[in-house]
C-alpha cells in the first residue's frame, strides 16, 4: 500500500518494570542516549506516511503531551544564543505540518487490545498502524518497511515478528506459520498470546508494530478477556483471520526493561558516533 494514515500509540501504562525511573516520567519518555523512546517511535510512524498520531495516553501522563508542544520561549533563548543543532533537535520533536495530534485516554489497564480500541473514533479511514514504543527497532523504518509488504483487501493484519528464545515464548503473542522470507507477508494459521512454553506452535513472536484492517475495532468490542485477564489485541488479530507475520529488516531492543534500555541507549550512542550531527535515527 502507499502508506499509513493513522498511526495509533498506545502509552497509557504506568510502565512498572522501571519503577523508580517512572514514577514521574512516562516511560515513553526516557531517553535512549540523548532521545526519548517516542520520539524515535514517532518518526517511524512518519517514515510510514503517517498524517495522524493517535495517543491513547493515562490522564496522569500529560507530560507526553507536553513533550509534543512547541517551546517558544526555549527556543528563542537558543535562537538567541545561536545554538543552531539544539534548535534544529528541538523543533524535531513537534509533529511535522500535516500530520495531526489526536490524543485520547484510557483510564483502566484492561490490555492492549482495549487500548487500540480507545483509539477507535479517532482514526482516520483505512488500515492503521499500531507502534508500542517500548519496542525500539533501530535500521530501516520497520513500519514503513511493513507498509510496503501490506496489501489492503486481502491482508486483515500484518504484524512485526522475530525468533525469541524457546523460554520466552511466554511473554509474546506467537504464531503458527512456516518460516517465511524476511520483508515478506507471511500467512499464518493461528495466534496465540503469551501460550505456555509446551503450547507455543512456533518460536516466532510479535514484537510491537502492527497493520490492522479497521474491522478489527468492531472485533475487538466483541472479544472478552483473553491472558492475563486483558482484552487481547492477539486475540481480535486471529479471530478476523488473514493473519500475516512481517519479518523485519531491522533490531529491535525491548526497552521496557532496564537491560534493553540500556542495550539501545549504546546502540544509539554508536549510531551517533558514526553519525555526527544527524538528529534522528529512524528515519536514516
Ligand atoms: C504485547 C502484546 C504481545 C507482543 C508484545 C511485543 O505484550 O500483547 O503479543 O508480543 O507486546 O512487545 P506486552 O509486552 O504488552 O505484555
Amino acid at each position: 500500500m502507499d502508506g499509513l494514515t493513522t498511526v495509533i500509540f498506545p502509552v497509557a501504562g504506568l510502565g512498572t518494570r522501571m519503577l523508580p525511573a517512572t514514577k514521574a516520567t512516562p516511560k515513553e519518555l526516557l531517553p535512549v542516549y540523548d532521545t526519548p523512546l517516542l520520539q524515535f517511535a514517532l518518526d517511524e510512524a512518519i517514515a510510514a506516511g503517517a498524517k495522524r498520531v493517535v495517543l491513547v495516553s493515562h490522564p496522569d501522563k500529560s507530560a507526553i503531551e507536553d513533550y509534543l508542544t512547541s517551546a517558544p520561549a526555549l527556543e528563542e533563548s537558543l535562537t538567541r544564543k545561536g545554538k543552531a543543532d539544539l534548535l534544529r533537535a528541538l523543533r524535531a520533536t513537534c509533529l511535522p505540518d500535516g500530520v495531526d495530534l489526536r490524543v485520547v485516554h484510557q483510564p483502566e489497564p484492561l490490555g492492549l487490545g482495549h487500548a487500540v480500541l480507545c483509539g477507535a473514533e479517532a482514526v482516520l479511514p483505512g488500515p492503521v498502524g499500531v507502534i508500542l514504543p517500548d519496542d525500539l527497532i533501530l535500521g530501516d523504518p520497520c513500519l514503513a518497511e511493513m507498509a510496503a509488504a501490506f496489501r489492503p483487501g486481502e491482508m486483515r493484519s500484518l504484524t512485526a515478528a522475530q525468533e525469541v528464545p524457546a523460554g520466552q515464548v511466554d511473554r509474546y503473542g506467537i504464531f503458527a506459520c512456516p518460516p517465511g522470507a524476511p520483508g515478506e507477508a507471511i500467512p499464518c494459521t493461528a495466534f496465540v498470546e503469551k501460550p505456555a512454553i509446551a503450547d507455543a506452535p512456533s518460536r516466532l513472536a510479535a514484537v510491537g508494530r502492527y497493520i490492522l484492517d479497521a474491522a478489527v475495532f468492531d472485533v475487538l468490542r466483541d472479544t472478552g478477556k483473553g491472558a492475563g485477564g486483558e482484552i487481547q489485541l492477539t486475540d481480535a488479530i486471529a479471530r478476523m483471520g488473514g493473519i500475516h507475520a512481517f519479518r523485519f529488516s531491522g533490531t529491535r531492543y525491548d526497552c521496557g526493561g532496564k537491560d534493553g534500555l540500556v542495550e539501545a541507549t549504546l546502540a544509539v550512542q554508536a549510531l551517533r558516533r558514526g553519525a555526527a550531527g544527524r538528529p534522528r535515527i529512524a528515519a536514516e
